[in-house]
């Protein structure tokens, strides 16, 4: 193994014959050891310098994605389907095995040919959606290189091997980028235009890490429900390394890595509302979406690392330290709070904090703020802002397996709630980490797999709650 890698490695220097895609390559019959090289498939086309700066025209056409006829709603089965329950779990075999060592039974194993395409409207609407993901975080990951110098990264605590780590990950984009758009065929929605809050790279480390949490969540929400057993089979793949992506951007950012026991996932509108607001103009022919746009939610007090952790000062109605509804990134100033104990320990990746410093706690008073419905987001400005919802009671907690409800004190379009305390299992507090919250009409009880029933009672949100 190793001598085939240094041999391709010396192999580096030689002029390379011009190859099309998979094309099977064997080297010189002279040589001691034969290379076999294979090229890879090539990538979809992507800009690198685009403008960032917010969209002023006016858009063509307004409003999600709609069918020709829309139905009143989905509601809840009266019963569980019998079949849910017949396979007995007793540990033997029921069935006739098809072959040696192969149990009966699972989807996809019985020798038909996977298809790795959209098989249903709802395929093709998640893939898509999944898809203006990649594009802005492709976009996204190289617009912090280019923008901040290395002395900005520098004084953030990152040196150039961390800045190459990201320099990786946008790399890493453009092959989600193709993946996903090879499945979705000719009208995959291309990459569009984007405009980010950030203005330093403190604050740049937080956004890309409160992107691919919603990212990576958005995308755990819809898997399973996926017609395409095959597409999520890909998706899975990609979604894995964005999952690493996250954890590393926390690391960056001086964050514990994974402070919780499951990955939370959420709704594709969850995730449409939360990317809509920073994607600026997409290109006139650009394939639409049939998510739905929440009203923005802002956290007023949202924990941070820039304001010293633990931060139980929460009453303050005045304060407003987010850059904005939906991601709520820390706003980040040389002034900022603990920020003077600097680059040595507390963040960066130069060294992993000797203790991590608790960002909120059971008993937390969180000030809230919303919008009205009716606002233009996303590319154009062409989606609306909308809620079927009855008027604000909870704060919905959607973490981990869980989704909880605290009740909402509220004054207008704004108002307070008390953090929970609950566990997970026993031994893990459920709220930690980077998580959702939003604020709803009523307190239905949601599970993993139903956890879009939420849809109809949010009134306002989501919003990123940076729990720990
Ligand atoms: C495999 O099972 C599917 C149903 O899950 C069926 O439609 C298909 O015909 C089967 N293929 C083979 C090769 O038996
Ligand atoms: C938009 O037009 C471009 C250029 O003709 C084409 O490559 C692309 O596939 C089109 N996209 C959609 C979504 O139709
Ligand atoms: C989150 O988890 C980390 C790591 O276990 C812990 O240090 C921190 O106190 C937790 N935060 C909360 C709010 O429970
Ligand atoms: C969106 O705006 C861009 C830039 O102004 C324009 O090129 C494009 O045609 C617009 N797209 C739509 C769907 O209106
Ligand atoms: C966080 O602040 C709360 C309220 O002031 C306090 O009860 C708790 O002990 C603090 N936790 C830590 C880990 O400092
Ligand atoms: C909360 O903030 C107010 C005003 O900034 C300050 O006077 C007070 O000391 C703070 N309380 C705590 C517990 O930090
Ligand atoms: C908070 O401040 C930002 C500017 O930093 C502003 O854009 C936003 O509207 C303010 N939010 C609230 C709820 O006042
Ligand atoms: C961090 O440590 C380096 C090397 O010990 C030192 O030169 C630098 O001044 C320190 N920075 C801060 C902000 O303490
Ligand atoms: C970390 O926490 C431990 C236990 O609370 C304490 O003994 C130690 O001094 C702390 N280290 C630093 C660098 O603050
Ligand atoms: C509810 O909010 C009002 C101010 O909007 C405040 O005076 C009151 O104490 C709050 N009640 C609770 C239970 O938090
Ligand atoms: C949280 O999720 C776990 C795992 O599904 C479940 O066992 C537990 O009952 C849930 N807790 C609450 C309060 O819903
Ligand atoms: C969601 O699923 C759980 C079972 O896991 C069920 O008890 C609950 O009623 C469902 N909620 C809705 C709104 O359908």
């Amino acid at each position: 193994m190793w001598e085939s890698l240094l041999m391709l490695s010396a192999l580096g220097s030689l002029p390379f014959i011009s190859a099309s895609p998979l094309e099977v390559r064997q080297d010189s019959p002279s040589m001691s050891m034969s290379v076999t090289t294979i090229f890879g498939p090539p990538t979809h086309s992507f800009h690198t310098s685009q403008p960032h700066t917010p969209f002023s025209g006016t858009p063509s056409t307004t409003g999600a994605l709609t069918a020709t006829s829309i139905g009143k709603g989905i509601t809840e089965a009266a019963s569980i389907a019998p079949a849910e329950t017949t396979y007995h779990g007793d540990g033997k075999l029921h069935n006739p095995e098809p072959a040696p060592y192969v149990p009966a039974g699972g989807v996809g194993t019985n020798g038909s040919i996977p298809v790795y395409n959209a098989k249903s409207d709802f395929d093709y609407e998640s893939l898509a959606l999944a898809l203006y993901q990649e594009w802005i975080e492709l976009d996204l990951f190289n617009d912090g290189l280019r923008r901040f110098s290395a002395e900005d990264f520098t004084a953030a605590g990152l040196n150039q091997a961390d800045r190459e780590l990201i320099a990786f990950m946008a790399q890493q984009e453009v092959g989600h980028a193709t993946l996903i758009s090879n499945m979705l065929g000719a009208q995959a929605p291309q990459q569009c235009q984007y405009n980010y809050p950030y203005t330093n790279v403190r604050e740049y480390l937080d956004f890309c890490q409160k992107l691919t949490r919603f990212g990576e969540s958005g995308v755990y929400g819809f898997l399973s429900h996926l017609n395409s057993r095959e597409a999520a089979t890909l998706l899975t793949q990609s979604i894995t390394t964005e999952a690493r992506q996250q954890m590393i951007f926390r690391q960056f950012e001086g964050l514990f890595p994974m402070p919780v026991w499951f990955e939370v996932g959420v709704p594709q509108s969850w995730a449409w509302t939360l990317l809509a607001p920073y994607i600026s103009s997409c290109p006139s022919n650009q394939t639409r979406l049939v998510w739905q746009n929440f009203p923005g939610l802002t956290i007023l007090n949202q924990p941070s690392l820039f304001t010293g952790g633990n931060s139980s000062n929460a009453t303050a109605s005045a304060m407003n330290n987010t850059l904005g509804a939906g991601t709520n990134v820390a706003k980040f100033s040389s002034g900022s709070g603990s920020d003077s104990s600097g680059v040595n320990g507390t963040y960066g990746s130069l060294v992993t904090p000797q203790n991590y410093t608790r960002l909120s706690f059971p008993g937390r008073q969180v000030a809230l703020q919303w919008d009205n419905p009716g606002q233009l987001v996303g590319p154009n400005n062409s989606y609306v802002t909308s809620t079927s919802a009855g008027s604000p009671k909870y704060v919905a907690w959607v973490s981990q397996l869980n989704v909880t409800y605290t009740p909402l004190n509220v004054s207008g379009n704004r108002g307070s709630t008390i953090q929970p305390d609950m566990e997970t299992y026993e031994g893990d507090p459920a709220i930690n980490g980077t998580m959702f919250i939003a604020i709803t009409d009523s307190n239905p009880f949601l599970t993993p797999f139903n956890i879009s029933m939420i849809n109809p009672h949010v009134v306002a949100g989501p919003a990123l709650y940076q729990a720990g």
